[in-house]
């Protein structure tokens, strides 16, 4: 998670609309102007939500990424996840994230399109796709995409 900076204004109502829609949905997306407030408003709502809602918050920020190449190993590597197997690394991210209540943030990920279309982590275990069918009725891991 980043260092809030300075005092957080405002945004009551987005807040409270951000926490139910992620009690409600695995994949929340936050989509607005550059420089609106979506990092922070993702931030501070995973900072409010109540210890049981999820059992930790991993924050993967992507504003850096050129490309796809490196999406699922920056996303493992900020879930502290290290698969040394010879698995698909998205169905060790997906099978890893099924297995847990993990509320995950991609934040700035609006500039990896195609990436994405392959599905993020969080699309892949929430959708029952193949690899993570066996783990779909347990699948309760969170996802924020800040776009
Ligand atoms: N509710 C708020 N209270 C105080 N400062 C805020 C608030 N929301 C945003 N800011 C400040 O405004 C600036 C931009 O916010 P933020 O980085 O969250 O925007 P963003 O929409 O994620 O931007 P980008 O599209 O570039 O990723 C930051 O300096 C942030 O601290
Ligand atoms: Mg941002």
């Amino acid at each position: 998670m980043p260092q809030e900076r300075g005092s957080f204004v405002g945004r009551k109502h987005e807040l409270a609309e951000l926490s139910a829609r992620l009690e409600q949905n695995r994949l929340v997306t936050l989509v607005g102007a550059g420089g609106v407030g979506k990092s922070r408003l993702a931030a501070r709502t995973a900072s409010l939500l109540p210890p049981e809602a999820f059992e930790s918050v991993q924050w993967a920020p992507l504003w850096s990424l050129g490309s796809g190449t490196l999406l699922i190993p920056l996303v493992a590597d900020a879930c502290g996840l290290s698969d040394h197997s010879a698995r698909d690394p998205l169905d060790a991210l997906a099978t890893w994230l099924g297995a847990r209540r993990v509320l995950l943030v991609l934040d700035s990920c609006e500039h990896l399109v195609q990436a994405r279309a392959r599905g993020t982590p969080g699309e892949h275990g929430a959708a029952g796709a193949s690899p993570c069918a066996a783990h779909h009725d347990r699948v309760e891991s969170r996802a924020v995409r800040a776009a």
